[in-house]
């Protein structure tokens, strides 16, 4: 037993050699790693592993490389330096579709530490794939909005006007949950945060200009509460989300070089089996055959080249929602129609009886394909 043991340490000793481990946030305040593991494939490692990449999860299996095994000096241990390959098992909870190929392009964006940019029509899943994120990695979860950002600094930090204790009216720098959150990834570097900035391309051009350094390998951003540039530390990532395209009117331009800064990740609804699949799981009380009818309504909608307009998850979930409740179960005949000329037609300008608007162009859609 002692010899196998040791033949294989032997061989596991070598630079390039990798294997699976587990690790946890290493407690020595002067160490240069974050994180120390013991074992090997499942075997007790001969010396400590040690590793300081950001996007490692602690107690979550991971593949690392041996990148240099360190003999003991004196009064100091030997260790194992691992470099950090990938983590284990990830898995978006089954409340969310992702389509597979967009799923393994976003795994493998996640492992190289890339900053992802979600570009998908409304309601289509880019915020709550964003939280989902955070809680597949582990990670503190930190939503900002960026539709009230109006100068570069307010990402970090706003100005505000509140009553001193004399009644005084004074002037005061409020941080914003960005800058609580990269103080606090500074202070917990074996913690990691995703930051995510939705409705990007919703605040003031300029004003975006400000979040630039952060996101490239500058990583850096104007404090104006300290007036000095604030670090944006390896255990933070950014996910950002936008609508493109000319019928979002309040979105502003977001430029090659701010978009050069992300990986692009595109979204798009469910097919309609996942999307009868995720309202039936969220509204259980909702008959299977007219949540497929509601379904059905939108996807002709959305695939209509005529209409040309983006449907959004919310409709069909409202839709639903309005059909399992209590109100309209004891409703006589075909309930829906009514209800889809709110959920549905009611999104789009006009009005459902008007065949010269969207709203009534909808509602013929919605006659053609249900036969109503
Ligand atoms: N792919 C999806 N998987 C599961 N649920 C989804 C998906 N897409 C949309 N939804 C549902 O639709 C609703 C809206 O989703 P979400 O807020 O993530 O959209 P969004 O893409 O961020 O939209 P917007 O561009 O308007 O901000 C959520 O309640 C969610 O339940
Ligand atoms: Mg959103």
């Amino acid at each position: 037993m002692a010899n196998l043991q040791s033949h294989i340490h032997a061989n596991l000793l070598q630079p390039g050699f990798e294997f699976e481990t587990i690790f946890q946030p290493n407690r020595k305040q002067e160490s240069a790693f974050r994180f120390r593991a013991r074992h090997i494939n499942g075997r007790r490692a001969p010396k400590v592993i040690l590793c300081d990449d950001a996007r490692v999860q602690p107690g979550k299996i991971c593949d690392v490389r041996v990148r240099n095994v360190r003999k003991p000096e004196s009064r100091q241990r030997g260790y194992i330096e691992v470099e950090f390959l990938r983590q284990r098992g990830f898995q978006l909870d089954e409340k969310i579709y992702v389509e597979p190929l967009q799923l393994r392009k976003l795994q493998a964006l996640l492992e190289s530490g890339m900053n992802i940019l979600l570009d998908g029509p409304q309601g289509s899943g880019k915020t709550v794939l964003s939280r989902k994120v955070a809680e597949a990695l582990g990670m503190h979860y930190v939503f900002f909005n960026c539709s009230a950002i109006f100068e570069a600094t307010d990402f970090l930090a706003t100005l505000q006007i509140r009553a001193s204790e004399t009644g005084q009216a004074e002037t005061v720098w409020m941080p914003t949950d960005i800058l609580r959150a990269l103080e606090a990834a500074h202070a917990r570097p074996s913690e990691r945060y995703l930051i995510f900035l939705d409705e990007f391309n919703r605040c003031r051009e300029m004003a975006r200009n400000g979040i630039m350094p952060a996101l490239d390998s500058t990583r850096k951003l104007y404090n104006p509460i300290t007036g000095s540039m604030l670090h944006i530390p390896p255990n933070v990532m950014w996910i950002a989300a936008i609508n493109n395209g000319s019928q979002f009117t309040g979105t502003t331009h977001v430029d090659p070089a701010q978009m050069d800064r992300f990986a692009p990740l595109k979204m798009g609804y469910p097919p309609a089996e996942e999307e009868n699949r995720l309202l039936a799981a969220k509204y259980p009380r909702a008959s299977r055959r007219e949540i497929d009818r509601i379904v059905r309504a939108a996807n002709a909608i959305r695939q209509d080249d005529g209409l040309q307009v983006d449907l959004s998850m919310r409709a069909t979930e409202e839709a639903c929602l309005l059909l399992e409740h209590p109100n309209f179960a004891d409703v006589p005949n075909d309930v829906l129609p009514d209800i889809l000329k709110s959920s549905f037609c009611g999104r789009f300008l006009g009005r459902w009886d008007d065949e010269t608007t969207d709203a009534g162009m909808i509602w013929q859609s919605i006659v053609r394909t249900l036969e109503i």
